[in-house]
Parts: structure tokens; sequence; C-alpha cells
């Protein structure tokens, strides 16, 4: 036991022995009797939950699934694979596997009303707003299966996310180019069959490209999950009021939708053609940044947990090579962005902030070539870290130590004082 003096008193705390021989003070305990508080905006810390999911060692530049590295899942998994690892715990057998794509398969197609529902929305609106409304309208259409502590009621609502949010995606897609809908073609492989609701045409028969599936695949996967980022963190709070599974996800996407998270690819992309337009050069648009002129920011760049190279960039940025090259499509905003990133790593100013690209500064780059307009990187996001979101989900409703969540305020207002009368 320890003696804290504190200017309002004193206090004893257990000093606890860990498993690595040190010892260390349990907090909770000392929060308690002390009042004493960290105040810790938008919980830097993220042991502030406890989770089983994914691994990070910003420091080192490290990113496991369930302990498997994310450089071997993305070369050797699938979407689908790696949405059972993240939700489940461990790999599925060839049997899992091949029972979870059929459950999938026949529940991608959405109730007809909800056509209605699309068409209702504007047709300018950003595919993220009707991606979220869509959502959240599912627990409209299943309300007999909403229970978040009937396992049976949180099994069918996984299979009707990861069925259904892809649909709704490409028909938010489809909507904004002013395109009829298709109707999902269930004999197609996941990602194909998506690729094919968002490039498919009523005229013609789809051409599968298997360079554009594999790397949206990738992409995905690298996506899938990311421990306790703003959306997840999203999802597991509105979830810690018992809230059903859609509701939950619709706040995380709302989450996602922002510049400084999911919309970072769609702020890259812009930041890179505005560099081309202004005919400027990159020198000087680094330069600007460093002198962090009004008005200029280096997006895609830095990551509150990755000190070091992202791993997922890494893959990111081959990814791109690859697929612009097998799809035969030079980019100038590809060079400016390899332009920047070899000029920023160069820099002292970059060296010393440790600011390496981030997942979102190559990403864009691959969703043009492939075809997908800007507004649609933050959605093929949203559809990446779909499983993640649900196994965050499933976790913290298992988890017997969850209590409704609740940050906590370290209140700066003004002191007590009379109401004029
Ligand atoms: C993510 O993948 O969610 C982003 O890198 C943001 C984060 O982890 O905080």
């Amino acid at each position: 036991v320890a003696k804290l003096t504190f200017p309002g008193g004193t206090a004893e705390f257990p000093i606890l022995p860990s498993v690595d021989g040190a010892s260390s003070i349990d907090i909770s305990t000392l929060t308690k009797q002390t009042g004493f508080t960290t105040l810790d905006y938008g919980f830097v810390n993220t042991s502030a939950t406890r989770s089983s999911i994914t691994y990070i060692d910003g420091d080192k530049g490290i990113l496991r699934y369930r302990g498997y590295p994310i450089d071997q899942i993305a070369e050797n998994s699938t979407y689908l694979e790696t949405a059972w690892l993240l939700i489940y715990g461990e790999l599925p057998t060839p049997t899992e596997l091949a029972e979870f794509d059929d459950r999938i398969r026949h529940h991608t197609l959405l109730h007809e009303d909800l056509k209605s529902f699309f068409d209702a929305l504007p047709h300018d609106a950003h595919p993220m707003s009707v991606l979220s409304a869509g959502i959240s309208a599912l627990s409209t259409y299943y309300q007999d299966s909403l229970d978040p502590r009937n396992p049976e009621h949180v099994e069918i609502s996984t299979i009707r996310l990861l069925a259904k949010l892809p649909v709704m995606a490409a028909y938010a897609h489809k909507k904004s180019l002013g395109q009829a809908f298709l109707y999902p073609d269930n004999s197609l492989s996941f990602i194909d069959n998506f690729l094919r609701l968002n490039f498919g045409t009523m005229a013609e028969p789809y051409v599968i490209n298997p360079v554009l599936s594999k790397a949206l695949e990738r992409l995905l996967i690298l996506h899938e999950d990311h421990e306790q980022n703003a959306s997840t963190s999203t999802v597991r709070l509105v979830g810690s009021t018992e809230a059903n599974m859609f509701a939950s996800i619709s706040a995380g996407i709302n989450a996602l939708y922002g510049p400084l998270h999911g919309g970072a690819n769609e702020a890259v992309l812009t930041m890179l053609a505005q560099i081309r337009d202004s005919g400027e050069g990159v020198e000087k648009f680094v330069e600007r940044v460093k002198n962090k002129e009004a008005g200029v920011r280096l997006m895609g760049f830095g990551h509150r947990v990755y000190k070091n190279y992202d791993p997922r960039a890494k893959l990111v940025k081959e990814a791109a090579d690859e697929v612009l090259a097998a799809l035969g499509v030079q980019d100038d905003l590809l060079d400016i962005a390899k332009e920047l990133e070899a000029i920023a790593l160069a820099d002292e100013y970059f060296i010393s902030r440790r600011l390496y690209p981030n997942v979102d500064f190559y990403t864009g780059v691959i969703y043009k070539a492939m075809g997908f307009p800007t507004r649609m990187f933050t959605v093929l996001f949203a559809i990446g870290r779909l499983p993640g979101w649900i196994a965050h989900w499933r976790e913290m409703q298992t988890d017997p130590a969850t209590k409704i969540g609740r940050p906590q305020q370290l209140y700066l207002g003004s002191p007590e004082r009379e109401f004029p009368a």
C-alpha cells in the first residue's frame, strides 16, 4: 500500500505487481479516493477500452488482427474470411467460410420499399448521408430481431449488415449518377457483386476485371479494423446504451464521414488536385505547409497512434502502382503524391514531427483509377470498416464489464452564482 498526500488530504492505494515483475499503481482506486482525473481529450489513452481484436504498436508501425500481421492477411485472405476472423476470433474452416458466404449471398436483397426511400433523397446528396440514412432505416424493417442480448438477433443482424450495406453503398453511387439500380447477382463473389452493382448497367453484361477485384479486396481488408478509432469508439459508445446494431453502425458511419477520419482520402485527392492546378509545384506547397499559411493543410499525413510509417500506407502505396499499371492508367496526382512524400520524408520539419503518410494518402488515387467518384471514397472506407465495427459492438455487448459509456468531464465553467432577480 502506498500513501499519497495531496491538497485535500491523504489517500492509500494498493501497489499491484504486474506480470513482468514491475509494480504499478491501481489508478481506479486512486481516482476514486482522491477524485484526481486526467483531462484526456478524445481518449488519447486508448486503454480506456479493453478489447481483444486488433493490436497496434504505433512506434514500431505494427498492426495485427487477432494476432495475425496485416500484410499476411492482406496477401492471403479475403474480405469475408477477415470479417469472420475479426468477428469470431479465429480463422474459419473452409466449411464455416462457405456457409458464412452463402448466408450473406442470401441476404443481399433490399426490401422493395427501400427503393422509394432512396428515391425520396435528393440526387445530389453525399453518398455517406444516403448510406447512414439507409442503415438507420434497417431497424424499421427488422423490428423483430433488434435485441442486443439475443444471440440469434445479433447473428442475423450481422449477416444482414454485411450483405446489405455494400448494396446500399452501390445504390448511393448509382443515385448520384442518376442511373438505375441493379439487383445483386448472387452467383458472383462478394467483391465482384459489389463492383457490378457500381459499374454494371441494365444494357450490357458486366465484365469482371480480376485486377480490380483483387485490389479492392486488399484495400477493404486493410481497412477492416483499427482498434479505438473515432468511428469504432462511436459504435461502442452508442452500443453501450444497448441501442440495436443498425443504429450503432449508422452512428459509426456518421463519425467516419468527417475529413479528419474516413473523409481524409477525399480531402487528400482535393489537395493533390489543388497542387496540380496551382502550378506552383510540390516544394512550394511544402514550404507553405511548414509556414502554417492560412488555409493550407497537409492531408493524409500523420496519425495519432503511428509515430512510424503506417503499415497499411506501405501496402496501399504498392497497390497504387500495381493497379494503375494493370489498368493502364497514368495519373499525375499519383506522381504528385509520390513527390510530396519524397520531399516530406527528407525534410527535418516532417522527420522531427514523425509525420509519415497514413492509410488515406494513396487510397483515393486507386479508387479514382477504379472509376469511383471522389464522394464514394469514404463510403468504400465504411464497407471496409464494417466488420471491425460489428466485431467491437459484439465484443462490448458480451463483456460483463461493459457499462453505459460516459466520458468524464472536467468542469471549467463559472463557479456557483445567484440568478439575477
Ligand atoms: C483508422 O483507420 O480508423 C484511422 O487510421 C484513424 C485512427 O485509427 O484513429
